[in-house]
Order: structure tokens, then C-alpha cells, then sequence
């Protein structure tokens, strides 16, 4: 395969990228999208396959070793995207991009290591100034993407007992002088690597990257977790971006840069939605009070509470119901009964409307790819902004799976969602809640909504439940 045939192959492929992220941005286009990121990676990795083997030429076990790598790579990537439940997807995403930031590093080190195997050694055997500064900066993103998804991906697991790995923000008191104390010893070590091409400046390099990746992601606390994940993304972009500038890799340089710009721009939206600086969120300074999110849940308070039955009365007799989901609805697969509601509640001539809040769920999208699943017609999905102003003259808000995002917690000075824009279900005339028990949601939060006067709870779980009311809609 000549270079001419790979760099034409590398281009189409980063068409085919550049419009999955098109494609992406809505959801009646997504699955093209989804098309043409499949086929630009299989371009991309079919062609790198066919340039090793031909630069392996001569060299079985260094050839066998990059077909082991591929083999097992696919094969454990492919295991476990058929395995992942949709709830589980940010922790995948999130192990996702620490793989690609110790990619990064291991590239990094191997080319630090061995120039002359990468053809970055000049005559003498030095890798030139340029190459050095890409490899410091790329290790440098690339250790902090690794520890700091690592700690993400505990966070957003919230399996273990670790503290660091725990929702609840972890921040100590000059906390943001050391991160920047760190930040700016990199930026010294980096510069010393350029100048020396020192072991020792890459090696404290890496370091000082892998503890601040740490230092970065645990102030954040539950309910903020949505833009680390996009922020990380566009991290780990980066530092494939910066890997592929040493190893003069056009294709890793456009793929790193896509990922890296549009998880940026993700990253800028998300902060819009949660109303969060963008900049404190890149220095990781926005991490709620701790104390305030440990509280929820502590005291007992009586909740007025009915069956799918009562509830399926009060929507069967109202003129517009809006329907709230959240992540609960993901973990109970209810979202093919919702509709089959929306269905009973539209022809008894109730106007049923669905309104999404960016980050419910966990993941960006969640409710509108659970949605979409079910088939529920676009025109009757509603965008936060879009439908807010709605819920003062809705007579019954039914709140599925939802906590955080419809919290009025978030208007009050103090909380760690405070500022956070939430869906204001509260306005309804009559607001139902289904949840399985008084649990607070992701951000550890008590909810005031259960308690008001207005508010049904229905407990148990949201497809039961869903699947109950169908049947009590005459
Ligand atoms: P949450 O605040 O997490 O609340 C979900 C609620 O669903 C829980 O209170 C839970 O209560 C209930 N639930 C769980 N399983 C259920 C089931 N089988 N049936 C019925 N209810 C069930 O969800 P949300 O309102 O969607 O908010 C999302 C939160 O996750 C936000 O804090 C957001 O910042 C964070 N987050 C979002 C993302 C993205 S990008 N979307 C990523 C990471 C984190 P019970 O246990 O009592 O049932």
C-alpha cells in the first residue's frame, strides 16, 4: 500500500467523521451518523492494520505482537459494547477515554524511549525541539485524562466504598493554589524536557500530570458529573491530537482534534445547561459543598403518597399532562409503557407533552435516545427551555424515575445544585412522583417536591408502575 493510498484512505475517513458529528446532532439523523462514524473507523483502523503490516515486513513477532493488540483490543471492545446496559454507559465512556490518555502516555514513553523506531531521532540520535515539546504535552494530557477518568469512572459508578471515589465532593483548603502550584511545575518540567530530553523531566512530567488528573476531578461533586465527562472526552482528544503530531499521524491528528473540539463545545453546553463557569469546570474548581450533600435524606418527613390506580385517575381527568423522565425510567426499561400511556392519555383527548432536562439520566441524550427507542414521535419531546414556562398551566406533572433535575433545591443559595437549572415541575397543579423509595438522586440530595401538598408519590418501580396505570386508563 503506498503513503499516497493511506493518506487518501485517512482523508475519506475523516469525512466520514466529520459527518457522524453532523449527523449526531439530531436525533432524526443520529443513526446516519452513527453509519459514518462506523465505517470512518473501520476505514481508519483497516488502513492502519494494512501500514503496519506493510512497515512489519521482515518482522514477524513485531508484526504478531501488533495483531495480538488488535485482536485483543476488538474483541474486548466488542464484549463489551454488547454487554453494557444503557445506565452503564458514562462509566464505559468514561473507562473509554482513561484507555486513551494511558495510550497516550505509552506512546509517549515508547518515543521517548525509542526515536529512531518512531523516525523522530535526528542524526545524533535527539529527538528535534518540536517533537519534544508535542510528546511532554501530549504525555502530560494524557496522564491527566487517565487518573482523572479513573476517578470519574469510580464517581459515576458509585459502587465503591473509596472516599475519593465517592459522589460527595473531596476539597480541602488550598486545594486551587496547589493544583496551580502543579499545573505551573509541569510547564517547567515540560520546557526542561525540551530543553534536556531528560528521563527525568518526562518521568516527573507524567507524574505530576497523573496526581493533578486527580486533584482535578475530585472537588466535583454528584450532580456536576456530566461535564467532567465531556470535559475529559475533550481531554483525552487532545492528547491523541498531541501523540499524533509526534508520530506525524494525519489521521490521529483529525480524529484527536474532532474529539477534542466538539467535546469542548459538548463541555461548553453542558456548563450553559448546568449554569456553570466554563473555566472554573477546565481547572476543576466546582465542586459543591460536601456537608450540604451528605445531608439528604437524613430526616423522616411524611409524604402524601397513592396507588398507579389513583394516579391514573387524576391524568385520566386532566386536559394536559406533562411527563418528566429520569434516570429511573432508564433503569427500569419503562420507556415502551410511558408511551403506550402517552397513547391512552391522547385518545381520551389529554394532551400529553415530554420534557427533558439536559443532563437527566447519565449521559448526554439519555432520555431522548431512551425515547427514541420507544418511538415516541419527536413533535411531543420538549427541551427544557422550551417547555419550563409550560408547567404553571399543566394540571398534573407525572415525574418518572426524575430527582435532581426537577429539585427546587437548585433555587436555593447554599445547596451544591444551586444555579442549576431544573425542569419546574413544582408549578404544576398537581405533580405525581414515581420513585421505589424516598432515596435522594445522584447529587445526595432531599427533594422538597416530595413533600409538598400538591404531590403524589407512587412508589415502586417505574415500569410496574407505568405498566399499572395503562391498565386503570379506561
Ligand atoms: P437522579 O437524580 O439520579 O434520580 C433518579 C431517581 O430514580 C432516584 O431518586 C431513584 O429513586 C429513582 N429510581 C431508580 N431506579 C428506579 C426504578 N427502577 N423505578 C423508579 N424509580 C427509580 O436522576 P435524574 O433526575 O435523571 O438526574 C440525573 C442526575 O445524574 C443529575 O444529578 C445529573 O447531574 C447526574 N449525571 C448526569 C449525567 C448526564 S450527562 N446526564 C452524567 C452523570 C451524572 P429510588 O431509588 O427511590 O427509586
Amino acid at each position: 500500500m503506498s503513503m499516497n493510498l493511506v493518506t487518501l484512505l485517512y482523508l475519506v475517513a475523516s469525512v466520514c467523521f466529520i459527518q457522524a458529528l453532523k449527523g449526531l446532532s439530531h436525533p432524526t439523523t443520529s443513526i446516519r451518523g452513527n453509519v459514518f462514524g462506523m465505517v470512518g473507523m473501520a476505514i481508519a483502523a483497516g488502513t492502519t492494520a494494512a501500514l503496519i503490516v506493510k512497515l512489519a515486513q521482515g518482522d514477524a513477532f513485531g508484526l504478531s505482537y501488533v495483531l495480538l493488540g488488535l485482536l485483543v483490543g476488538g474483541g474486548t471492545g466488542a464484549f463489551m459494547a454488547q454487554r453494557v446496559e444503557m445506565t452503564k454507559m458514562p462509566e464505559l465512556v468514561a473507562f473509554m477515554h482513561s484507555m486513551i490518555g494511558l495510550a497516550a502516555v505509552c506512546i509517549a514513553a515508547a518515543a521517548v524511549l525509542e526515536p529512531a523506531a518512531f523516525s523522530i531521532a535526528d542524526a545524533a540520535g535527539r529527538i528535534p525541539g518540536g517533537n519534544r515539546i508535542e510528546l511532554g504535552l501530549g504525555a502530560f494530557i494524557g496522564a491527566i485524562t487517565f487518573s482523572g477518568s479513573v476517578i470519574a469512572f469510580g464517581k459515576l459508578s458509585g459502587k465503591y466504598k473509596f472516599r475519593l471515589f465517592q459522589g460527595a465532593p473531596v476539597t480541602f483548603p488550598g486545594q486551587h493554589w496547589l493544583n496551580l502550584g502543579l499545573g505551573l511545575a509541569s510547564l517547567f518540567f515540560i520546557v526542561g524536557f525540551w530543553h534536556s530530553q531528560s528521563w527525568l523531566d518526562f518521568g516527573l512530567v507524567l507524574a505530576l500530570g497523573f496526581v493533578l488528573g486527580v486533584l482535578l476531578i475530585i472537588p466535583i461533586g454528584g450532580a456536576d458529573m456530566p461535564v467532567v465527562v465531556s470535559m475529559l472526552n475533550s481531554y483525552s482528544g487532545w492528547a491523541a491530537a498531541g501523540i499524533g503530531f509526534s508520530l506525524n499521524n494525519s489521521m490521529l491528528i483529525i480524529a484527536g482534534s474532532l474529539v477534542g473540539s466538539s467535546g469542548a463545545i459538548l463541555s461548553y453546553i453542558m456548563c450553559k445547561a448546568m449554569n456553570r463557569s466554563f473555566f472554573n469546570v477546565i481547572l476543576g474548581g466546582f465542586g459543591g459543598d460536601a456537608s450540604a450533600a451528605a445531608a439528604g435524606g437524613a430526616v423522616q418527613r411524611s409524604v402524601k403518597s397513592g396507588s398507579a390506580d389513583d394516579a391514573a385517575f387524576i391524568m385520566g381527568n386532566a386536559e394536559s399532562v406533562i411527563i418528566v423522565p429520569g434516570y429511573g425510567l432508564a433503569v427500569a426499561r419503562a420507556q415502551h409503557a410511558v408511551k403506550e400511556l402517552a397513547a391512552k392519555l391522547t385518545e381520551k383527548g389529554v394532551s400529553v407533552k415530554y420534557a427533558i432536562h439536559p443532563v437527566a439520566g447519565r449521559m448526554p441524550g439519555h432520555m431522548n435516545v431512551l425515547l427514541a427507542e420507544a418511538e415516541v414521535p419527536y413533535d411531543q419531546v420538549f427541551e427544557m427551555e422550551d417547555i419550563n414556562a409550560e408547567f404553571g398551566q399543566a394540571d398534573v406533572a407525572i415525574i418518572l424515575g426524575a430527582n435532581d433535575v426537577v429539585n427546587p433545591a437548585a433555587h436555593q443559595k447554599g445547596s451544591p445544585i444551586y444555579g442549576m437549572p431544573i425542569l419546574e415541575a413544582y408549578k404544576a397543579k398537581t405533580v405525581i412522583v414515581n420513585k421505589r423509595s424516598m432515596a435522594a438522586g445522584y447529587a445526595g440530595l432531599d427533594n422538597e417536591l416530595f413533600y409538598m401538598d400538591k404531590t403524589l408519590m407512587v412508589f415502586g418501580d417505574a415500569k410496574k408502575v407505568v405498566e399499572d396505570m395503562v391498565k386503570a386508563i379506561e
